[in-house]
């Protein structure tokens, strides 16, 4: 089963994503972590990507489009696969659709996190993650089971993000208002669109798109 998780930043996209990787198997492809480890890499496509992303705007289409397509040629994801955080633009769902009739491969669901724009700055500034396996964290929502120690891998490192802070947050909302939110029409024709409500705890959200990936 292929979907995408649709929402502002902040709607738990990477939550659910995390969790539906580690309930079902299947394969987690974030945009975001994929531009965030070229940064890391200081690559040619991590340098151009950095400042774009630091300022919270939208990395060009082309740049992102390629990363996603070849990440899509590697066998894992043939066991269906989560997309966090593409498409993001018109441009992105057309080619995410051309991609898709490349590579033999289907959408099954878009799944579109409703939430509540008021919670995101705060959900977003308080998030942070294991620098060594990812797994993530709140300071409010989600803390490790052990202080100062990840839950997944043991570590006592921590990490948090450049781009969550309030300021840049309010850009990558006014993007996701403007350039994102408007591609949904593109799915609704085929009827694969489901609406979940993002402002539930994790555990109901993860709960109501079980089931919409088990057909209830
Ligand atoms: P990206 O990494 O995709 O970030 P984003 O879309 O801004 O989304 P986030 O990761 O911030 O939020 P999320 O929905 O995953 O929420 P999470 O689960 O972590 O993109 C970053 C940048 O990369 C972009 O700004 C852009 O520059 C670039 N980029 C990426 N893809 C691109 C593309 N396709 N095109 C162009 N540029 C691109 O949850 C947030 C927090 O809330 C966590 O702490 C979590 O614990 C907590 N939480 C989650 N669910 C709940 C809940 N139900 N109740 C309470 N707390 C919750």
């Amino acid at each position: 089963m292929n979907i995408i998780l649709l929402g502002p930043p902040g709607a738990g996209k990477g939550t659910q994503a995390q969790r539906l990787e580690q309930e079902r198997g299947m394969v987690q492809l974030s945009t975001g972590d994929m531009l965030r480890a070229a940064v890391a890499a200081k690559s040619e496509v991590g340098l151009k990507a950095k400042a774009v992303m630091d300022a919270g705007e939208l990395v060009s289409d082309e740049i992102v489009t390629g990363i996603l397509s070849d990440r899509l040629d590697q066998d894992d994801v043939r066991r269906g696969f989560i997309l966090d955080g593409y498409p993001r633009t018109d441009v992105q769902a057309k080619s995410l659709d051309h991609l898709l009739e490349q590579k033999g491969m289907k959408l099954d669901y878009v799944i579109e996190l409703a939430v509540d724009e008021d919670a995101l700055v705060d959900r977003i500034t308080g998030r942070f993650s294991c620098a060594s396996c990812g797994e993530g964290y709140h300071d409010r929502y989600k803390q490790p089971k052990v202080e100062g120690r990840c839950d997944i891998c043991g570590s006592e490192a921590f990490k948090r993000r450049p781009d969550d802070n309030a300021e840049t947050v309010r850009t990558r909302l006014a993007e996701y208002r403007a350039k994102t939110a408007p591609i949904l029409p593109h799915y609704e024709p085929i009827g694969i669109v489901r609406k979940v409500d993002g402002m539930a705890p994790m555990a109901e959200v993860g709960t109501a798109i079980k089931g919409i990936l088990d057909g209830r």
